[in-house]
């Protein structure tokens, strides 16, 4: 991927305003979560300091100095889906098979019957998933369908539903790889409604 930058705007802001789903937390250079190796050219840090290739660069407080060539991004994983059954309202059971579990920790979006659940995985026993919270939902059906969350969900947008000429907030603070799934889980999920996604 090739972008024309500007010295102005840091490395992250650019990365995101091109849609690439870049990982990131504290946006200071503090958290080490959006390094990336800086392969050619040279970059100042917020603090002044000059950076020649080859060095791994926090992007969010590198501007360019020069045409630069940087690898290793870490991107925001794509968000997985199960579809799992209910045992009871804090187990789903993963189908049999060889499919690689979610995680204990993971951020979950569950498809319940009129919506999105957000719960957390508190435990993996076996083909079991024990949900941290109880669900809400009345289990009128059998089956649902989890979707993980990266664990770094938190971002500048937040989804909304617009009905009946009035909008009202769903989830706030999202990154834009989760929004869209959460757009995509509600669009799913049969509610009457459009859902859209905006940047805080
Ligand atoms: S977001 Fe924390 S170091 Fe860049």
């Amino acid at each position: 991927l090739s972008l024309a930058i500007s010295t102005d705007q840091n490395l992250l802001e650019h990365c995101l305003a091109a849609d690439l789903p870049v990982t990131r937390s504290c946006r200071n250079g503090n958290c080490g979560r959006c390094d990336s190796r800086l392969q050619k050219g040279q970059v100042q840090l917020r603090n002044g300091s000059i950076i020649h290739a080859p060095a791994i660069i926090p992007l969010c407080i590198a501007h360019a100095r020069s045409d630069i060539h940087i690898s290793h991004i870490p991107l925001v994983q794509l968000p997985t889906h199960w579809r799992c059954q209910w045992q009871n309202p804090q187990t789903l059971r993963l189908p049999a098979g060889r499919q690689t579990p979610p995680r204990q920790g993971d951020i979950c979006a569950i498809l319940v019957t009129h919506g999105v659940e957000t719960n957390e995985i508190a435990e993996i026993n076996g083909r079991n998933i024990v949900l941290r919270h109880p669900s809400g939902n009345k289990l009128e059906s059998g089956s649902a369908s989890l979707i993980t969350i990266d664990r770094d969900h938190h971002g500048d947008y937040s989804l909304w539903r617009e009905y009946d000429g009035e909008q009202q907030q769903l989830w706030a603070h999202l990154n834009h790889p989760t929004a869209l799934v959460a757009q995509a889980a509600y669009q799913q999920s049969g509610t009457s409604g459009r859902y859209l996604i905006l940047s805080d």
